[in-house]
């Protein structure tokens, strides 16, 4: 019998391994907070995404944690950023560093976080990729902060930055796992386009639970990509898809940055609502899984060994937070 970890036993041993990483007591101000961030749950996607591509080929996981830990510590950085720059107060259920402290420390604090990424990552046959990876997901939120002040932003553009801001690191999280376990570049290949789309759909989702989540499981505060003007795939479809009347009121809220933001984002949802936003979502959240799915038939290990990532797509898809 092949030996195959679960998706339970691994993301029980990320956690394990984030908890015993040790860092510095001082400046405390720059590594409270990354103890804080490390320590405050996550789904830890992108860790066990690397860890179950190495699985499909090698019988000991454990033996890339380093790698795995690495890519959730610059993920955890990304967050800490993303919630300066999308001025968010909530994550993961918890204030964000920026509000807890300020936002020097948040600033700073993430930069060691990618310092510490780079330090677990280690030099290895990998490390080009890990720089391509952290660097276009950088990208990828510049050009989500330049689509906040554009109301032409096509289809097309939007699943360019998404790709960039959220695809990359799951598509090179299935990419390093196989490369590190030895796979042949087709296999690599094809893991890394699954990864892609099913980061796309992962990012689409996100928008969508962004306005429709249960507030109660969602742990972010619901509608701050309204409140910002986001470019999200929501919005996107609503302005090409709105009568004249609608998108003469979006265009009204978007314009409006410092009235109330309630009643700002009652009032947008209610546009999607009319339009039938949320059931177009999630038909292309479902078209970009089924692609991804297309891309993992074609890697070349058996059925019995791809079992555990299958499962893992389809729990993504039906998450909740
Ligand atoms: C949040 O990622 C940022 C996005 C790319 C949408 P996750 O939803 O994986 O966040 P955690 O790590 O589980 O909190
Ligand atoms: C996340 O995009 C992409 C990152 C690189 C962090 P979002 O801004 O939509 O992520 P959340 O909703 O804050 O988690
Ligand atoms: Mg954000
Ligand atoms: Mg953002
Ligand atoms: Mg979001």
């Amino acid at each position: 019998m092949e030996s195959q970890y679960t998706i339970e036993q691994l993301t029980k041993a990320v956690n394990t391994a984030i908890e015993q990483l040790q860092f510095p007591a001082a400046p405390h101000n720059i590594y409270d907070p990354i103890r804080y961030v490390l320590a405050g749950g996550g789904k830890r996607i992108r860790p066990v995404l690397m860890l179950l591509a190495y699985n499909l080929y090698k019988d000991q996981p454990l033996d890339i944690m380093p790698q795995a830990i690495a890519l959730e510590t610059y993920h955890n950085f990304t967050l800490l950023h993303d919630d300066l720059i999308d001025k968010s107060d909530l994550r993961r259920g918890k204030p964000t560093v920026h509000k807890k402290w300020n936002e020097n420390t948040a600033i700073l604090s993430g930069d060691t976080m990618l310092m510490q990424a780079y330090r677990l990552f280690g030099n290895n046959a990998a490390l080009s990729d890990f720089i391509d990876a952290t660097q276009g997901v950088l990208e990828g939120e510049q050009l989500d902060i330049d689509f906040e002040e554009r109301s032409d932003v096509t289809e097309a553009e939007y699943m360019e930055m998404i790709r960039l801001k959220t695809a990359y690191l799951l598509a090179y999280a299935l990419k390093i796992g196989a490369k590190l376990a030895g796979a042949a570049e087709e296999d690599q290949q094809h893991l890394y386009d699954f990864g892609i789309q099913m980061g796309l759909a992962f990012q689409v989702q996100d928008d969508l639970l962004d306005v429709y989540a249960d507030t109660a499981v969602f742990q972010k505060k619901l509608g701050g990509d309204i409140v910002e003007n986001k470019k999200t795939y929501l919005l996107i479809q609503a302005l090409n898809m709105a009568n004249a009347e609608q998108k003469a009121e979006l265009d009204r809220w978007i314009d409006q940055t410092d009235g109330d933001k309630e009643e700002k984002i009652a009032a947008v949802t209610h546009i999607y609502n009319n339009i039938g936003i949320p059931a177009i979502t999630q038909q292309c959240i479902e078209t970009l899984f089924e692609a991804s799915h297309k891309s993992f038939d074609k890697v070349k290990v058996s059925e019995e060994r791809k079992t555990q990532l299958r499962t893992f797509a389809h729990k993504l898809l039906g998450r909740k937070y």
